[in-house]
């Protein structure tokens, strides 16, 4: 199966490292300097074309930014290969949308995906549009899953798996500043604060994963009466923090559906 990319920027990237074998591999990409690095960082083939990654591959990942996505279609309709399934990981394009773009007869799948890609820890949610065959889907799954976990979700989902997954990096980046700011003022230097807090993230996240443990249980172990830990959370299990959360979520969530129309 012959893999393609519309668009080489971050994300493309972040799925093309991961693929084992890049033989094969096509990529269009505008920018000159961008096509020369990934040739020779990876050595596949970049072509300025998106019509010829069209005409080419079985299996396409539309991954260019959502203001481009028309006019990527637009400039590829007619040309793509009969059978070949399209990929799409821009954010707010439904795929309602992506048929109106392509038309109805290329098979679609809408994934959203995340930073952590590039670090090959990434979270992609899968929508398959209706008819696309399950081997399509699995072979997605597996070329998403070797940069990090995959989840097969309806569309409907979407929205909600946006201001999670989608957008998480960026607030939890937010909780490691605030939590290595807030060591730098009980007297910690900005590069150990940060060591520490971005180990205990990863950490406690890695822990929670190949223990499966119940969060609740988890906290309330950590918590021993009279402790440390239990007199961090009086202040920061009280209600600003859960209500910020949720509201920051919600808002996210909101975005994605306007986003969307
Ligand atoms: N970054 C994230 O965290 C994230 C998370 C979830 C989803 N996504 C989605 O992933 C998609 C890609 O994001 P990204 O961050 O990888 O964007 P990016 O780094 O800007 O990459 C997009 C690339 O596509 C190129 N391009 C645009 N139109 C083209 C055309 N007609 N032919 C060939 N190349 C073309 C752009 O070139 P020019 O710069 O010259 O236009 C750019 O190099 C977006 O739709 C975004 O919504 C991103």
């Amino acid at each position: 199966m012959k893999i393609g990319f519309w668009g080489a920027g971050e994300m493309a990237e972040g799925i093309l490292s991961a693929i084992p074998s890049k033989k094969g591999v096509i990529m269009a990409e505008k920018r000159a300097e961008r096509a020369a690095e990934l040739k020779r960082k990876y050595h596949v083939s970049v072509t300025s074309s998106v019509v010829e990654v069209a005409k080419k591959a079985d299996l396409i990942f539309l991954a260019v930014r959502p203001v481009d996505v028309a006019a990527v279609a637009q400039e590829v309709k007619g040309f793509i290969k009969p059978g070949a399934v399209v990929v799409s990981i821009a954010a707010g394009k439904s795929l309602a949308f992506l048929r109106r773009s392509f038309g109805p007869k290329v098979p679609l799948i809408r994934v959203m995906p995340n930073l952590a890609l590039k670090a090959k820890e990434g979270m992609c949610a899968i929508a398959p549009a209706r008819g696309v065959s399950p081997d399509a889907v699995k072979e997605v799954e597996k070329i998403l899953g070797a940069a990090g976990k995959t989840v097969v979700l309806a569309e409907r989902f979407f929205d909600a798996v946006t201001a999670l997954s989608g957008s998480g990096p960026a607030y939890f980046a937010y909780m490691e500043k605030m939590m290595a700011e807030g060591a730098m003022a009980l007297g910690l230097k900005a590069d150990v604060a940060r060591l520490l807090a971005e180990q205990t993230m990863y950490g406690t996240a890695k822990y929670l994963r190949e223990s499966g443990m119940d969060l609740n249980k988890f906290i309330a172990g950590v918590c021993t009466k009279g402790g440390t830990t239990a007199a961090g959370m009086e202040h920061l299990s009280k209600p600003p923090f859960g209500a910020a959360v949720a509201k920051t979520l919600a808002a996210a969530a909101k975005r994605s559906q306007e986003l969307g129309r």
